[in-house]
């Protein structure tokens, strides 16, 4: 990961920042050297015109040579340039350097000259001219005229290499802080998306790894509020849901050891017993009686825990019918006739109406009755009372198992919908799994029902649900 998406992220704006400070630097530059170009040429005009007039005055004999030659020199050592003042005719007449004395006289202006009287270009400027000037230089030609006639020119060259020398300085700064620039974004970018992008990512993928072999405590350490933020923060939730299941399961397997255990112990303890000769002969049958009791536990247990995990993996598919609820609750009831007789309950019925029709799993349904039903006589106290309603509101019918005795407390409601979870351990009786409620919930929810308890303190518990009337 780290090669592929650090190296494209990188490139892909190192490219974008480098093009961009390229383009920006050649612009700058090109727009410098005219600007420059400007500047020099308006720079070498007032330069000329400072000499125009004593030149003009000289080329009419007024003012003499020397003055002429002095303001040359001075001008030309200050601005580096070689100055030559030419005439009419396009003869030298005056240098500002000896050097440029063997030319005096010689007329070295001469297809120019046409172009100067006209006046129609006030400026030539050209790399080298004729064989005066031997080195590359910036030639620039000024013309005079008095009263509108032409009376000769100024030339002046200055070598390129003065010419350019601020101009080079210019271009390596722009170039320079160009590649400062790109260098400085390269590092910026490599650092923030190391920061910011990659190592999150790495560390994600990380967690993501060590959950997958099994280490499902793993958590990303990651507080920025960043879509990698929340990424991190979707992923821990998703990984708190993982180890809650696996805490589920951990705390399953070890309930069904346990429930499993202690009928094998007594079944195991007593047939060995009878085997050894350890338990005598007429006692035999009492014991056996015992183990049928315990196979009798295992083989539910076993049934209820089947019953449920195809519940909740939705492999046991509903029969929906249209169902008498009364008949159905009536022939529960007499199911748990000797229940009733020996705990002395008196079981009132009160239903609206003599039938109720509804929609739903007629076998699903007596389990849910009947889980119901066995925990109300379980847990009515002796001689209670136990009331069965049916009523109806809108669309639903709802079915109350109501028993008197003590309420259930406000830690355990929280959890008697939990797998083996028995609230009371010494009220329950020794069959008791705490699978009853979750199986009826279970198949409550596959129908798209609901259940819930009701308190009714210093009364008793009431266990409500509803069905969809037909
Ligand atoms: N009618 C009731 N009155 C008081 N407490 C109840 C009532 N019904 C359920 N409970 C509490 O809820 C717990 C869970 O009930 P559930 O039916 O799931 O298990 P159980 O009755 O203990 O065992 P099983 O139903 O598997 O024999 C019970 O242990 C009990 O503490
Ligand atoms: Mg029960």
């Amino acid at each position: 990961m780290k090669k592929g998406l650090f190296t494209k992220m990188i490139l892909a704006y190192s490219i974008i920042i480098s093009i961009g400070f390229i383009i920006t630097a050649t612009i700058l530059s090109f727009w410098f050297q005219g600007y420059y170009n400007d500047q020099k040429k308006n720079e070498l005009i007032s330069q000329g015109q400072y000499i125009q007039d004593v030149a003009l005055e000289y080329l009419n004999q007024k003012v003499p040579m020397d003055i002429v030659e002095a303001r040359l020199k001075k001008l030309g050592g200050y601005s580096k340039s070689d100055i030559l003042l030419i005439t009419n005719y396009g003869l030298v007449e005056a240098v500002s350097d000896d050097k440029y004395k063997k030319f005096e006289g010689n007329q070295i202006v001469t297809t120019d000259l046409v172009e100067l009287r006209k006046g129609e270009k006030h400026i030539i400027e050209s790399k080298e001219y004729k064989d005066i000037f031997k080195e590359s230089s910036h030639i620039f030609i000024i013309p005079m005229y008095k009263e509108e006639y032409f009376e000769g020119a100024i030339m002046m060259s200055t070598p390129l290499k003065y010419m350019k020398e601020p101009l080079d300085k210019v271009y390596s700064i722009i170039w320079l802080s160009a590649f400062i620039a790109i260098t400085g974004s390269f590092f910026i970018l490599y650092y923030f998306s190391q920061k910011i992008i990659i190592k999150p990512l790495l560390e994600i993928n990380n967690a993501v790894g060590k959950i997958s072999q099994g280490e499902v405590g793993k958590r990303i350490v990651i507080h920025s509020t960043d879509e990698i933020g929340e990424l991190a923060k979707a992923f821990n939730s998703m990984a708190d849901s993982l180890e809650q299941v696996d805490r589920n399961r951990q705390r399953f397997i070890s309930n069904v050891s346990h429930e499993l255990r202690s009928p094998i112990t007594s079944i195991r303890g007593f047939i060995g017993g009878i085997l050894d000769g350890v338990i005598p002969k007429e006692k035999e049958n009492y014991y056996l009686s015992i183990t049928n009791d315990e196979i009798q536990r295992l083989t539910r247990l076993v049934n209820d825990l089947l019953d449920l995990t195809a519940i909740e993996s939705g492999q046991l598919s509903l029969y929906q019918n249209v169902i008498d609820i009364n008949e159905v609750i009536r022939l529960c009831i007499t199911k748990f006739g000797i229940q009733v007789d020996s705990k002395r309950v008196n079981v009132d019925v009160l239903f609206e109406g003599n039938s109720l029709q509804v929609f739903a799993d007629r076998d699903r349904i007596i389990q849910v009755l009947t889980n119901l039903i066995d925990n109300a006589i379980k847990y009515v106290s002796e001689g209670g009372r136990i009331k069965i309603t049916t009523k109806t509101k809108g669309a639903k019918a709802y079915i109350s198992v109501f028993n008197d005795g003590p309420t259930i407390s406000a830690e355990d409601l929280k959890h008697i919908w939990d797998r083996f979870y028995k609230a009371d351990k010494s009220r329950t009786s020794k069959s008791s799994t705490g699978l009853g409620l979750p199986i009826v919930r279970s198949i409550l929810s596959q129908h798209g029902e609901d259940i819930w308890v009701e308190n009714k303190e210093g009364d008793g518990v009431n266990f409500i649900f509803t069905l969809k009337r037909t």
